[in-house]
């Protein structure tokens, strides 16, 4: 039995496997340029972050309906709960798919689908969050927010992602209040490429309550005092990094020294389907790569659900975090 675990930094667009992707083309009429699955994978080599959004955007030419999404969705969350996730809080890019002519609703109710009936079926309790495409304009992430407005009792609170560098977060500050006033939660990808600077942005001009990523704080001492002081949760995605090359190699990984700086860090697939693994799979690299005890493993699980937003629901909480302090490890 894995250990139980919720998962929040996950992109539901980067669980969109090989065989689904050309599944979806074809019931949709959609021409993929790559001739097959193999062809397809041998792809997923990346240099960098931008390098691997070029294909993520591209992919999704194939999500047109209510059903792709809804289909998209449930496959991650089969998934999830067989690497032992009993929470996700599931991120989805808007404009990757109003710039391509699918309506905001087709994409949040047919998640919805999936996202309604999951722990009936999955036994997966979920949130959904709704990020901002940082190099598209704040009035484009205005727009999307405005967008939103119908769907916001199945929203739970807005991200920020797409390529870092040169997009700081204070561009986004009207919209991240507009969001908060909604009774939004807070989150974005700070410090994956990005300087620690845009960290510190994130916290004080967004708002923000969990930082996706944070790796680069480590660059500032002062940072992550504040950070340990803050309680402020840092969502690590260790495959990620080193398929993005911000880490060279896993046992490189800072995630050994972030946990012993007293960071609040849990471990994250961010988008499992191009970075060889889901969650747990990050969970069991980090423990060979860097030689994790049982307890800090413990200790990862339980600060998932520590970090998690299940403010509306503390009795769920309690009742994931007994069940990782029951678990016994193999
Ligand atoms: N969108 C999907 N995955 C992302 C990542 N790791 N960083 C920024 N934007 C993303
Ligand atoms: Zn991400």
């Amino acid at each position: 039995m894995p250990l139980p675990k919720a998962e929040l930094h996950l992109h539901v667009e980067g669980t969109l496997e090989p065989e689904l992707a050309f599944r979806l083309a074809e019931r949709n009429g959609v021409r993929l340029p790559y001739a097959d699955t193999e062809e397809l994978r041998k792809a997923y080599q990346f240099d960098d972050l931008q390098s691997f959004l070029d294909l993520y955007y591209e992919l999704m030419a194939v999500l047109r309906t209510e059903q792709d999404f809804a289909d998209l969705a449930d496959a991650y969350l089969a998934r999830a709960a067989a690497q032992g996730v009993r929470h996700a809080e599931i991120f989805f890019d808007p404009q990757a798919h109003t710039a391509r002519g699918v309506p905001m609703g087709t994409v949040v109710e047919g998640l919805w689908r999936a996202l309604g009936r999951s722990e009936e079926n999955h036994g997966v309790s979920t949130r959904l969050i709704m990020c901002f495409l940082r190099d598209e304009s704040a009035d484009s992430a205005l727009e999307t927010l405005e967008a939103a407005r119908p769907y916001l009792d199945r929203i739970t609170g807005v991200g920020l992602d797409s390529a870092e560098v040169g997009h700081p977060p204070a561009k986004f500050r009207e919209v991240y209040a507009a969001a908060a006033a909604l009774g939004l939660r807070r989150v974005a990808h700070a410090g994956e490429e990005g300087p620690p600077a845009y960290i510190t942005e994130a916290l004080d001009v967004l708002g923000v309550e969990r930082v996706d990523h944070g790796l680069r704080c480590m660059e500032d001492p002062a940072l992550v005092e504040r950070l340990v002081r803050e309680r402020i949760p840092l969502t690590v995605c260790p495959l990620s990094n080193v398929r993005l090359r911000a880490v060279d190699v896993l046992p490189e990984h800072p995630l050994a020294a972030m946990i012993t700086a007293g960071l609040l860090c849990t471990v994250n697939s961010d988008d499992p389907a191009y970075f060889g693994g889901y969650v747990a799979d990050n969970y069991h690299a980090v423990r060979d790569a860097l030689g994790l005890s049982k307890e800090q493993m413990r200790e990862l699980a339980r600060n998932s659900f520590l970090a998690s937003f299940l403010e509306d629901d503390e009795e769920r909480r309690a009742r994931y975090l007994a069940e990782v302090d029951a678990y016994e490890f193999s």
